[in-house]
């Protein structure tokens, strides 16, 4: 996010002309769009291959997850990828800009869109392939509260997605946490509860920034 050097605000940033604007912005398109490609990437990554032995990608079209898709740049991308999408956004302003350019565009993808909250997703237990998640996982704990309640957060809701993806499925993170304190709750939420994996960062001295968690689940 080199571009705008002010972080944005949930759920200011996301909202009424916001909204539009964020749906309108070139740059953001390009941006999103472009780490899309890169998650697809880490999904087949080699050493996510190793993390646990008996692995095997299962056959295309995987269901995959698009958790905060917004106004659907990340979906359109791994729709056009081959996967079938289920892309999912609590803002009803964005999804409603996400399900607007389905109807003009549509050629046959394979997305739907949901708005549920990440926190409560309304999915049943291993229905899910694989899930991505793009420059939204950080909203889902409120930087004000305790680093308690923030565990209790993360913890429901990793051991939530844990359960709604199949054996070996797949999770690709890309989010900014602040400071490595609140990286290193994101990390252990998931390896506490049922995954495993590795993180990637441009700058691996950097601890808040962009940040990639390439994590697959394991099975009990
Ligand atoms: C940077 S934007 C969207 C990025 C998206 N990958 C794209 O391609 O446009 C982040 C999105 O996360 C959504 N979001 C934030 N918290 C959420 C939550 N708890 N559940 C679902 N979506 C959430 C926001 O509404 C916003 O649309």
């Amino acid at each position: 996010m080199s571009r705008k050097t002010k972080k944005p605000k949930f759920p200011e940033s996301y909202q009424g002309d916001k909204a539009e604007e964020y749906n309108q912005s070139r740059w953001m398109e390009r941006n999103q769009k472009r780490t899309a490609l890169l998650c697809i990437q880490y999904l087949y990554d080699e050493h996510l291959d190793n993390v646990y032995h008996h692995d095997i990608l299962r056959d295309l079209p995987y269901l995959m997850l698009d958790l905060g898709c917004g106004t659907g740049f990340s979906s359109e991308i791994l729709a056009e990828n081959g996967f079938r999408v289920i892309g999912v956004d609590i803002l009803k302003d964005m999804i409603y800009k996400a399900k607007q350019k389905k109807i003009r565009y549509e050629k046959d993808t394979h997305i739907e869109y949901v708005q549920s909250d990440i926190n409560y997703l309304p999915f049943k237990d291993d229905s899910i392939d694989h899930i991505i998640s793009i420059s939204a996982y950080n909203f889902i704990i409120d930087p004000t509260t305790t680093s308690k309640e923030k565990i209790i957060r993360l913890t429901q809701t990793a051991q939530d997605l844990n359960a709604i993806i199949k054996d070996h499925g797949r999770l690709v993170l890309e989010f900014y946490p602040n400071d490595e304190q609140e990286l290193n709750l994101f990390k252990s939420s998931f390896t506490n509860n049922g995954f495993d994996g590795f993180m990637i960062k441009q700058n691996p001295n950097q601890k808040s920034g962009q940040t990639f968690l390439l994590l697959k689940k394991i099975k009990e």
